[in-house]
């Protein structure tokens, strides 16, 4: 892997009792052995089809490519229409590959098209979006893996309505690509009847696992991002998880560590990229945590209530919010820095002589400024005997991001194995799609409404 793993800040010998002792390992090696046992053993079945994700057929990816990428061309804006795993992904990943200000960008500069990733339903962001909008050079990648959510299906219909009524049906369905579950959901049989080009999501690919799949890939290869580049590097991560020594399994060592420090109170388990490109990365990893680890019963049917929670932050931002909390608050979290060695771009802070003051700062750089105060923060912590670890990308590109978001995804797996829950389900975000089906008055939801409106809502506790 090209990703490195830095986790003294973690151990005794840097942060006193808060640490942990190396024997760590050692003591709970048959426990740590089985969470892999169970990871490994059911890669490609039931809802780990994610792991096969970095070996996806040689000519799908490339009819993938040729397609998405011929549409990349033609489009001025490229829309992605989901929410959650369907839209943090990409998200994620294209904010750590395109220029900071891609859609800023002169045409000629941006070699693709402007990027919007819409995972909301708020009235003035779709009116706003409508506003910007020529919908003539307009393409539309609307990704529901389970065809059903109300969110995404709604974008879908006003925006399909509105290129009709600008292009004519015809030439609208050309400007709509559907990703979701083949053959199963509202999605895929409206896309069918409709003709409109469709990519599957596998059965078994869970939506915030879903990043390599079409979910994610659409869009790369439509913005021309080298999707080959970020698979081998989601393979690296994935050969990496197989490592039975788990100090040199870079997902099993942190999935097991951040376990073991859930059992000493640290609830809290915070990213802080020091990078812009990065900030969304915690976005992903705050879902993909979140919604697989927060669980009610184990796999055993035992109620237990389980979960870190994640929180985002970004370096060095929020060392100007956060950090005075994460350094003398309660001792219940645990940082996670990630780190670029070398960004791709280099800015001098000018020596400017008529300018008597600075001098300290002249003549570095903006890469020394914030790599060090990366590393003041983590002295910070590491002072006040706070749990922190750092994650190091040589460089951000479509390998070491594929590593990374393949990473994430292995720890998540390990972590769950640990815990003993099932990763992949989300009964509580079912429960509210349910809730929202019912109160619109979809057919089928009658009982659900019947027991939304029975709750319990006193106009005695609203003032
Ligand atoms: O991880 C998940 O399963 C969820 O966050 C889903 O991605 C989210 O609810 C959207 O679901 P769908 O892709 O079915 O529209």
């Amino acid at each position: 892997m090209k990703l490195r793993f830095d986790y003294n800040n973690m151990m005794e010998e840097a942060i006193g009792k808060e640490g942990f002792k190396p024997a760590v390992f050692s003591k709970n090696a048959s426990k740590i052995a089985a969470a892999q046992k169970t990871v490994l053993d059911n890669r490609g079945k039931g809802w780990q089809e994610w792991c096969d994700l970095p070996f996806m057929p040689e000519s799908e990816l490339d009819e993938l490519i040729s397609y998405c990428g011929a549409v990349g061309k033609k489009a001025e804006s490229f829309v992605i229409l989901g929410i959650g795993g369907s839209a943090l992904g990409p998200l994620s990943v294209a904010s750590a590959l395109l220029h900071l200000h891609h859609n800023e960008l002169p045409k000629e500069k941006r070699n693709a098209p402007k990027l919007y990733v819409e995972d909301n339903v708020d009235p003035e962001r779709m009116a706003a979006l409508l506003d910007i909008l020529d919908l003539k050079t307009s393409y539309f990648n609307v990704i529901t893996k389970s065809g059903e959510t109300s969110e995404t299906l709604s974008q879908f219909l006003i925006l399909y309505s509105a290129l009709k009524k600008e292009l004519g049906t015809e030439e609208a369905k050309k400007h709509i690509i559907v990703t979701t579950t083949i053959g199963k959901g509202t999605l895929y049989n409206v896309a069918q009847s409709e003709g409109f080009k469709i990519y599957g999501v596998g059965a078994g690919v869970g939506g915030r696992f879903s990043v390599l799949s079409p979910v994610g890939l659409v869009a790369f290869a439509a913005l021309g991002l080298n999707v080959k580049a970020m698979l081998k590097g989601a393979a690296a991560a994935a050969k990496s998880a197989e490592e039975p020594d788990v100090c040199n399994n870079p997902a099993l060592m942190t999935a097991f560590l951040q376990v073991e420090a859930m059992a000493r109170g640290k609830n809290i388990g915070v990213l802080m990229p020091y990078a812009d490109s990065l900030k969304f990365m915690a976005d992903f990893y705050c879902q993909l945590w979140a919604e697989s680890l927060g669980k009610a019963v184990d796999l055993n049917g035992k109620t237990v209530h389980t979960g870190q929670t994640p929180a985002k932050a970004l370096g060095v931002t929020d060392q100007h919010s956060q950090v005075q909390l994460y350094t003398e608050g309660p001792f219940d979290k645990v940082v996670t820095f990630l780190a670029v060695d070398e960004f791709r771009t280099t800015v001098v802070i000018n020596d400017d002589k008529t300018i008597n003051a600075c001098d300290f700062l002249k003549g570095h750089t903006m890469n020394e400024l914030i790599n060090a105060e990366r590393r003041a923060t983590e002295f910070a912590l590491k002072k006040a005997n706070r749990m922190n670890c750092t994650v190091y990308l040589p460089a951000v590109n479509e390998e070491t991001v594929g590593e990374l978001l393949m990473y994430f995804m292995y720890q998540t797996a390990f972590a769950g194995a640990l815990l003993n829950i099932d990763t992949f389900n989300q009964p509580g975000v079912e429960e509210g799609k349910k809730a929202t089906f019912a109160m619109l008055g979809r057919s089928g939801y009658e009982s659900k409404l019947e027991e939304v409106n029975a709750a319990v809502h006193k106009s005695d506790y609203i003032i």
